[in-house]
């Protein structure tokens, strides 16, 4: 089958690997993005396929269902990848309202936009609307505890989590309800090329290489599952390919990490891969600051479903996909540095002021 996909925040971090891998591997399938461009979207992620005969780049808003309905209509989707969403936890406890407006109302208006449409066409057994959501909905692990599979209860703790499992239950709803064929994947903690500054790695690459302090969180002990982006955009084409409706699917890398030990880690490689660092050796600008509200304390992920069901395994390990996001950071530097805008300068001076 030929696909016809609307990709939703395809101008984000996530959003640009998935359609760059899409396009790729499916020259023939249609892709459409709807993105908002907010602060985290930027058209100069998909640099590597605007201009392509099957691409197309359409600048509106989720919440929007005037625009939904044209595209879904005119370009004959049967298909939506849905990553638009404000992602970031920091931000979401400075002002929760955004997180609320896009994670919740937008994709509630995307899901109402594709029934209809679904049931318009007499609700084709191969459309597919596959929601990408986080571990986060899963709230905090003890050190001893058992990964989270799927049928972990829901126990978020941010505003972001908490709007990100209100969309997971809306998107469970419309396939309970419906029987919209919608597919769910809980995801860990990503990284690779094109990540907003903002996001831990991305951030101490960039403040190595600007010489500013690196900001660890309470005692660093915090434990994240690390996976590298190009791995989830596989499981996200697997998923779509043979994943079932109505199920819901978790993805990690079998990779929990300090972030302390991810900094230093980090440091190290910078150390060893950029010759003119401002202070080397790059840990001198470890800073231990006050810690996130709320911080949940440990995510793992166990994705034995994905792995025995769908044949999926991440195939990148850390120190391989570190190294390849430290020397994209390193040679891309024309990306980065308009990115640490005034916008941007405002968010740190609010988040780290506060910490
Ligand atoms: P991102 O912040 O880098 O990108 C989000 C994109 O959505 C941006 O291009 C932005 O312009 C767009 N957007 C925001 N609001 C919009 C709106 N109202 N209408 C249209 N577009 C809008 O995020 P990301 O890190 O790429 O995450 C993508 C998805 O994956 C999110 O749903 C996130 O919850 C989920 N996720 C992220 C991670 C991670 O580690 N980054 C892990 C698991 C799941
Ligand atoms: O688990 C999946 C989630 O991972 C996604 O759903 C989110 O969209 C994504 O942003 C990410 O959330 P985190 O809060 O885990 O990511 P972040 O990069 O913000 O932080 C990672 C860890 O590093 C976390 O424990 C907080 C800590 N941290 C973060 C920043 C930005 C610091 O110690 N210092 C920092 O400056």
């Amino acid at each position: 089958m030929n696909r016809r996909l609307l990709v939703t925040g395809g101008a984000g971090f996530i959003g640009a690997n998935f359609v760059h891998h899409w396009c790729q591997v499916y020259p023939d399938d249609r892709v459409v993005v709807l993105d908002a461009l907010t602060y985290a979207g930027n058209r100069l992620n998909l640099a590597l396929v605007e201009g392509r005969e099957n691409f197309r780049f359409v600048q509106g808003d989720i919440c929007d269902r005037t625009i939904i309905d044209e595209l879904l209509l005119t370009e004959n989707i049967d298909t939506i990848a849905h990553f638009a969403a404000e992602s970031h936890v920091d931000r979401s406890i400075l002002g929760p309202a955004a997180f609320v407006q896009t994670n919740v109302v937008g994709t509630f208006t995307l899901l109402e936009a594709f029934r209809q449409h679904w049931e318009i066409k007499a609700q084709p057994s191969d459309y597919r609307f596959l929601h990408v959501s986080t571990d986060e909905v899963y709230g905090s692990l003890g050190a001893d505890d058992p990964a989270f599979c799927e049928t972990t209860p829901y126990a978020p703790n941010s505003p972001y989590s908490a709007s990100k499992a209100g969309s997971d239950h809306l998107v469970r709803a419309y396939y309970h309800t419906y029987q919209l064929p919608t597919i769910i994947t809980n995801c860990s903690n990503n990284y690779g090329p094109y990540q907003f500054p903002e996001k831990l790695i991305p951030l101490m690459c960039i403040n190595t290489l600007i010489g500013k302090p690196l900001p660890v969180y309470g005692d660093g002990k915090n434990v994240r599952d690390w996976l590298y982006v190009g791995d989830h955009c596989l499981a996200l084409d697997v998923v779509i390919n043979r994943g079932e409706p109505g199920e819901t699917y978790n993805i990690g890398g079998n990779n929990e990490v300090e972030n302390i030990n991810l900094v230093q880690l980090l440091c190290q490689m910078m150390d060893e891969l950029a010759s003119d660092l401002p202070v080397h050796p790059a840990k001198q600008l470890i800073t231990f600051v006050k810690d996130r509200q709320g911080h949940d304390r440990r995510y793992a992920i166990n994705a034995n479903k994905i792995k025995t069901q769908l044949g999926w395994t991440p195939s990148v390990t850390i120190a391989e996909g570190l190294r390849l996001t430290v020397e994209w950071y390193l040679n891309h530097r024309d990306w980065w540095e308009p990115l640490l805008s005034a916008e941007y300068q405002a968010y740190y001076r609010k988040n780290y002021s506060v910490k």
